[in-house]
């Protein structure tokens, strides 16, 4: 099992990672992200900037393309995102608070009936905590206070009936009190029948810093009942990295691969991007960047062969 899916895929998991409409004319990122996963996360193209820019006309097209390079590939998809605060359109921020319910049922709905079928998750809703475990105040929040959880859920269920359902946040991967908040919402939420499927686990990590309980912390949602994933996996370094910084992301990729294996309902570990050099680390977090298993010439790094050998 020489490739990350095939060694995945021999335990039940998936290994994917996620690229954007732009990466697709980089042949050597694409070769890669074709040998090695499984799973492809639109890292952009889905998202409610793109696709209803303006109330009521979609743009499929960019969101299309990457779905039909993973078919091409023998990869499935998890889709990303019908519900966030970012990459959230204007129009949408500044609605009347008793029009975001409409609007954003109408959003899930297009989005989830267009591709249905078609991805094997839905993070329906993306980030809604912050640090301290309460809700982020954004405009759905405002609108419909928690209840939009359950709206979101049961409209995006009702169009895409086969999609597991997530909730997807970063920070959340050790216990701490906003995965404790998350905890008790998706409790209640399956209390009320709510067809929540999965928690993801965004996993941005900074080097050194996988928390030593995630796997106890997912195997609690588990269970719940739920599957768990590791959605967005990826593990900055300051710059310029050294030999025992690239020694340490091993150590850190290996412990997150065999957190997952440990969980019976992980059901798979993706990374935020291919390879270093369209990794969205350095742009986001200046000064550090090495954050993924391949470095910026699509070479395998010591990340890269932890990772194998955990799995
Ligand atoms: C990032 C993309 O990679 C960037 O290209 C974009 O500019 C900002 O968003 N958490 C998420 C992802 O859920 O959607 C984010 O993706 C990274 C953090």
């Amino acid at each position: 099992d020489n490739t990350l899916k095939a060694a995945a895929e021999a335990k039940g998991r998936y290994f994917g990672t996620a690229i954007e409409r732009g990466d697709l004319g980089v042949s050597g990122e694409i070769a890669v992200a074709g040998a090695q996963f499984d799973m492809l996360t639109p890292a952009n193209e889905m998202k409610w900037d793109t696709v209803e820019p303006s109330r009521g006309s979609y743009n499929f097209g960019p969101g299309d393309q990457l779905v039909q390079f993973a078919r091409s590939k023998g990869m499935r998809v998890r889709g990303h995102n019908l519900v966030w605060q970012n990459q959230l359109p204007s129009w949408v921020s500044n609605l009347p608070l008793d029009q975001v319910r409409s609007a954003m049922e109408a959003h899930i709905t297009a989005e989830a009936t267009h591709y249905k079928g078609q991805v094997y998750a839905w993070d329906v809703i993306n980030e809604p905590f912050n640090g301290d475990g309460s809700f982020v105040p954004d405009v759905f929040y405002r609108a419909m206070g928690s209840g939009y959880f359950a709206d979101a859920l049961r409209t995006a269920h009702a169009a895409d009936p086969g999609a597991k359902l997530y909730i997807n946040d970063y920070g959340i991967e050790g216990g701490n009190a906003k995965s404790d908040a998350l905890y008790r919402l998706a409790q209640s939420l399956l209390a009320q029948g709510v067809p929540l499927g999965g928690i993801g686990f965004e996993s941005h990590f900074i080097l050194g810093q996988v928390p030593s309980d995630m796997q106890a912390n997912m195997q609690r949602f588990a269970n719940l009942g739920l599957d768990v994933a590791v959605t967005e996996l990826d593990d900055r370094i300051q710059l310029p990295a050294s030999g025992a910084a690239l020694q340490q992301q091993g150590t850190d990729y290996a412990a997150v691969a065999r957190d997952c294996l440990a969980v019976s309902r992980c059901v798979g570990v993706s990374q935020w991007g291919v390879d270093d050099a369209h990794s969205w680390i350095p742009g986001t977090f200046p000064g550090t960047g090495a954050a993924t298993m391949y470095d910026g010439n699509d070479q395998p790094k010591p990340s890269y062969y932890a990772a194998l050998s955990a799995l």
